[in-house]
């Protein structure tokens, strides 16, 4: 079943909530283990961001089929322009993290596995314990990809997150409850 400007169907709500809340939770972990080098993080941290990336697919292939969410109201133009920019930021966002932390881990020795199933396998020098890069420019480029990337989502996230609020308590509109699938 189709999007209609009243009600979302099902696999919308699903991507929707799956994908939001996946690559937040991924987000403040990928963060969280980073600054304080948590290791035992980053092979979940990798799995799961693998396996969304599969979800991820999936709902951009359903936002490009679907056509893009019809507004609930009429809306000033700068409202509907920057909304519009902001869920674009979030798909190409989506994308660009999973594919950068796959390349930025794979091509850095580091190996990707998902919870124990290798993709990518891993590459330590024995003596020093260090990872053997595949290619250094190449994985050092892609942290720097994951890292501006994730820091544009959470911005993106925040100012998504704060327009659904002003829809539902400033506009009194039905923007959130709809997709939170009541009506
Ligand atoms: C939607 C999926 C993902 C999101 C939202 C995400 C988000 C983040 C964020 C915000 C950080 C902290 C910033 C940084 O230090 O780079 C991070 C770190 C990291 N991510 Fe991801 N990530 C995702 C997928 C992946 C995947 C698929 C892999 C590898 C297979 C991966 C590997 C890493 C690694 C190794 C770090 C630590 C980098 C460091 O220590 O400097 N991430 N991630």
């Amino acid at each position: 079943m189709r999007d209609t400007a009243e009600k979302l169907s099902g696999l919308t709500l699903f991507l929707h909530w799956t994908v939001g809340l996946t690559v937040i939770v991924l987000a403040a972990v990928g963060i969280y283990m980073s600054e304080n080098e948590v290791f035992a993080l980053y092979p979940i941290h990798k799995s799961i961001g693998v396996l969304i990336f599969a979800v991820i697919v999936v709902r951009v292939y359903w936002r490009f089929v679907n056509g893009w969410l019809r507004p609930v109201a009429e809306h000033r133009a700068i409202e509907y322009n920057l909304a519009r920019i902001i869920q674009w930021v979030l798909i190409i966002a989506t994308i660009i993290m999973p594919i950068s932390g796959f390349i930025m881990s794979g091509a850095g020795g580091y190996g990707v596995s998902v919870f124990g199933l290798d993709i990518v396998a891993a590459q330590f020098d024995p003596m020093s314990k260090e990872a053997i890069p595949h290619n250094a420019m190449l994985a050092g480029f892609m942290a720097e990809v994951h890292e501006i990337a994730g820091l544009v989502m959470i911005v993106a996230i925040v100012l998504h997150f704060s327009g659904a609020i002003k829809h539902h308590f400033i506009d009194k509109d039905n923007t959130l409850k709809r997709m939170l699938g009541k009506k």
